[in-house]
Parts: C-alpha cells; structure tokens; sequence
C-alpha cells in the first residue's frame, strides 16, 4: 500500500464573529499509518513553512482519554469509525483520491473560537451545577469499598462515568441536545450510595443549567449513541428523566 493523495475541505474561521468558509486543501503522500491529527500536524507545518495561518484544531492526549479533539469529519463527529476519537482515528480509513470535508462541532450552544476549535465550556458549566458528591474529609471517611453495591448498578455507573465530555452528541443531535452527555453525568452519581443523598437537587441543577446554555431537547433520534465515541447507551438517558421526574414531584 502507497502513501495518499487526499483533498481536504477545511472549514477555516478567523474566530467567532467572521463567517467563515470552507478551503480547498491538497495533500499528497500521506501515510496510512498517520493519524488524522498527525496528518493535520504535517498540513499546518506545509502551512507554517509557506507563511501561511496554521489550522486551529483542539487536541490533548491523543489517546481516546480527555475529551479534547473534536472534528466533524465527513458528516460525523469523530470521522468514520465507531468507538473511537478524531485522535484514535487512522488514515487507513480512507483511500488514495479521497475528498475529505472537516468541519468544527456545530451548535449554538458552542461557539467557534477559530477554525477547527470550538468553546464547549457549557459543558463544564452543566458538570459543575451538580455533576459532584460533598464528602466530608475531615478524617473520619468510610471506605467507599466498604459499602455494599449490586454489581449491576457498579457496571451501569461505570460505564456511565467513561463520558470524557467531548460533545459529539450534541454535535450531532439534531437539536443540538446535551442529553445523553448530562444523563451519563447524572447516572454515574445517581446509582451510587455516594451519589444518592443529593440526587434530586443534582438532577434538577444540571437540567436547569443544561437548557440555560441554549442546548435543545431530546426527542430521541438516538443519533447521540451511534456516534458516541464511549458508547454511553440513551437508557442513561431514561433514568435522568426518571430522576428529574422524582425530583420534580417531590420538591419541597
Ligand atoms: S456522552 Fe459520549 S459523545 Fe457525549 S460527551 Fe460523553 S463521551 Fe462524548
Ligand atoms: S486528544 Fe484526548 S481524546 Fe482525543
């Protein structure tokens, strides 16, 4: 197999208030081993070396952990695969001639700072309304080991809690909707002992600061899970609404 010719259409904005448009980008010799981004890092030292704007694109630990890299490619957030991130993306995934369009995360509720790079801080903002338990440590702590939990609901909150934040569902939700993030949020605390003397105030803080910062409503198209790169199931999604209900009806 032979290194590639690629055409790139890259959405390039020089920060939130231009328009932006879409840049015809022709790469040669790029190597299937590459990963997207390393293939992007090669593109913006061409740049770079021509004088020219380097494209902006966010990535962190460009190993599937942090939640950073977060590119629409082809019409997906994370590109083709699935279970992956835009960094654990390989250009194996593609062929030689290939026309690849690479746009930033489209929502309202995240602006574009520049280029590639959008500010997804309302996500932080719905985390930090509730996504937390108060732990006394003063001291006197029991050992979250010593409390007995059904290991289904141990299974259940853990992979709730593999969420890295990346915003791919909202990216491509119809709705622009942050549900299937804030539900995994809501369940990893919610099914825990730890978790469960503030879960109403936690579900209701976190969908009032979640329709605060503009995202949509679920109207279930399921789009969130297929692209999911943690494959965080929209059943988490039936129990915020559950504990929203609970916490609703029985507010004081
Ligand atoms: S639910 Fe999945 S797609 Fe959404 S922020 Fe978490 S990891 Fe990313
Ligand atoms: S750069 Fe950290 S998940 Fe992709």
């Amino acid at each position: 197999m032979g290194n590639m010719k690629l055409n790139l259409k890259i959405w390039r904005q020089n920060g939130s208030n231009d328009k932006g448009s879409i840049k015809d980008y022709p790469v040669n010799d790029v190597s299937e081993d590459m990963s997207f981004l390393e293939m992007l890092d090669v593109l913006n030292d061409d740049l770079v070396r021509k004088g020219e704007d380097p494209i902006a694109f966010d990535h962190d630990c460009r190993e599937g952990i942090c939640g950073m890299c977060s590119l629409f490619i082809n019409g997906e957030p994370h590109g083709p695969g699935r279970g992956i991130t835009t960094c654990q993306l390989h250009m194996r995934m593609f062929k030689d001639g290939d026309t690849i369009h690479v746009e930033p995360w489209r929502s309202a509720a995240f602006p574009v700072i520049k280029d590639l790079a959008t500010n997804r801080s309302a996500l932080d903002r719905i985390q930090a309304a509730g996504g937390f338990v108060s732990v006394n440590t003063s001291g006197n702590l029991v050992d979250g080991n010593a409390l007995p939990i059904p290991k289904d609901d141990a299974d259940t909150a853990f992979d709730a809690a593999t969420c890295i934040g990346c915003g791919a569902c909202v990216a491509t939700c119809p709705n622009g909707s942050a549900m299937l993030f804030t539900a995994a949020k809501v369940s990893q605390l919610s099914l825990l002992p730890q978790g469960k003397p503030e879960r109403k105030r936690r579900a209701l803080a976190m969908v009032e600061q979640m329709d605060k910062e503009g995202f949509g409503n679920c109207s279930n198209t399921g789009a969130c899970e297929v692209e999911c790169p943690k494959g965080i199931s929209i059943s988490h999604i039936a129990r915020l609404h559950r504990e929203y209900l609970v916490a609703t009806v029985t507010k004081e």
